[in-house]
């Protein structure tokens, strides 16, 4: 009896070492991954932390674009609670370790060598104060068209490459009786169809209006035409598009309700996840008139300071699995995205990706390769925020014209700041 007594707290107090011990090797991870197609890259990321003995605790907060994560991060932050490992995009980075509140990865960079791998443009994301303080997972950019190949074959056979064209096909999707653009109305949404609006509009306006926040660019005739183009593709969306969620878009185009969506490659995800085929079943291109230039958004993982050995071990260990070539080959092949590193292989990557990463690599050494401002790449929280209002008012039809639209933001963009 008392042997067994004895055998049984043994075995408790075993139990409460492993568990102890496989908490302390947890990383708790706060995202807004959870679309079918953002799932199955999460996954890829759980099996591989879990092939090395780190364990997940889910921390998902839905809402694309990632608004709704960072008001959960801020609460959790704010009561004590910060969670171990946070997805998060350009300027808000800089912003949390502004406040000090992030891991200094610079031991594991160094060691590992990011500073030779990872794009300059990246690491202007990634360190701050030359701190390496968070891991860059992958690169989206935002200025793509997914459409449907069969939708697009009845409207002429021919992906457009001017704005011109791009209007004659919606108009053509239109006379053939489907949705001509599949649309979620989120701001972040039409934010993103803006910037690849605003890019069309050649990529030094983009630059001035959007990255140098000139109140010229702003305000002036050229960021009043982009208007008018977005208030024209408004008129190509149906009439259920508000609240809609982009994936639920992305599923229209897939099922050929709708022609075409304009949103990151992170669309892509959502395509491959219902099993269609780049080039059979969906077409993708850059934006008309943006070829050659590109707005990037990379996802990157911030580690936030813990007191625990183990737990800071644990996010040492998550980063470097993250920054691991294989893993970001598997990663950004279900995810849509690319590599957040140059001396990765295209070779397992779709048509899609492989024009991706030749974007990319192209539009880098061009200087064409810009922030994008839907994404948080272009300008810190307050000012995306302030142009995201006037994007969804314009959209939404609310200002005379295109140069009323512009004028507002010329005006809140400068409240913002
Ligand atoms: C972006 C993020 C992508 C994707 C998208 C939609 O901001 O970079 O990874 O998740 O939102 O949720």
């Amino acid at each position: 009896m008392r042997a067994g007594l004895k055998t049984t707290m043994t075995a408790l107090a075993m139990l409460a070492i492993t568990t102890s011990l496989s908490q302390a090797e947890d990383v708790e991870v706060l995202h807004w991954w959870t679309s079918g197609g953002e799932a199955a890259a999460l996954n890829v990321l759980k099996d591989d932390l879990g092939t090395k003995t780190i364990g997940w605790v889910d921390m998902p907060v839905a809402g694309g674009g990632g608004e709704a994560a960072m008001t959960a991060l801020r609460a959790r932050v704010t009561a004590g609670d910060a969670p171990t490992a946070v997805q998060m995009l350009g300027f808000d980075i800089l912003d949390w370790a502004g406040e000090g509140a992030l891991a200094d990865l610079s031991a594991t960079a160094t060691a590992e060598g990011w500073d030779k791998v990872v794009p300059t443009a990246l690491q202007a994301f990634s360190t701050s104060n030359g701190q390496w303080i968070a891991a860059p997972v992958n690169v989206h950019s935002t200025n793509w068209v997914w459409i449907n190949k069969a939708a697009l074959d009845a409207a002429g056979g021919k992906a457009p490459e001017t704005w011109e064209e791009l209007v004659a096909v919606l108009d053509a999707m239109k006379a053939n009786g489907i949705t001509p653009l599949g649309h979620g109305g989120q701001a972040w949404q039409d934010a993103t169809v803006f910037d690849a609006v605003v890019l069309g509009m050649g990529a030094d306006f983009y630059k001035a209006a959007f990255i140098d926040l000139d109140p010229a660019a702003l305000g002036g005739d050229q960021m009043a035409e982009a208007f008018n183009r977005l208030i024209k593709l408004r008129s190509y969306v149906d009439d259920n598009f508000s609240g809609r969620d982009w994936n639920l878009a992305s599923a229209m185009v897939i099922n050929g309700e709708a022609g075409m969506q304009m949103m990151g490659d992170w669309a892509k995800g959502e395509f491959l996840k219902a099993g269609k085929v780049p080039g059979a079943d969906f077409v993708c291109i850059r934006f008309p008139g943006t070829q050659g230039m590109v707005t990037f958004n990379s996802d990157q993982f911030a580690m936030f300071n813990q007191t625990d050995a183990a737990a800071q071990e644990a996010q040492v260990a998550m980063a470097k699995a993250i920054m691991d070539p294989a893993f970001q080959s598997a990663f950004n092949v279900v995810k849509g995205s690319v590599p957040a590193r140059t001396d990765v292989s295209n070779e397992a990557f779709d048509d899609c990706g492989k024009k991706g990463m030749a974007d990319l690599a192209e539009a880098n050494t061009n200087g064409m390769l810009f922030g994008s401002m839907a994404h948080g790449h272009a300008a810190p929280a307050a000012v995306k925020n302030a142009t995201y209002d006037v994007i969804t008012a314009a959209f939404n039809g609310e200002y005379a014209d295109g140069a009323a639209a512009a004028a507002a933001l010329a005006e809140a963009v400068a409240a913002a700041q």
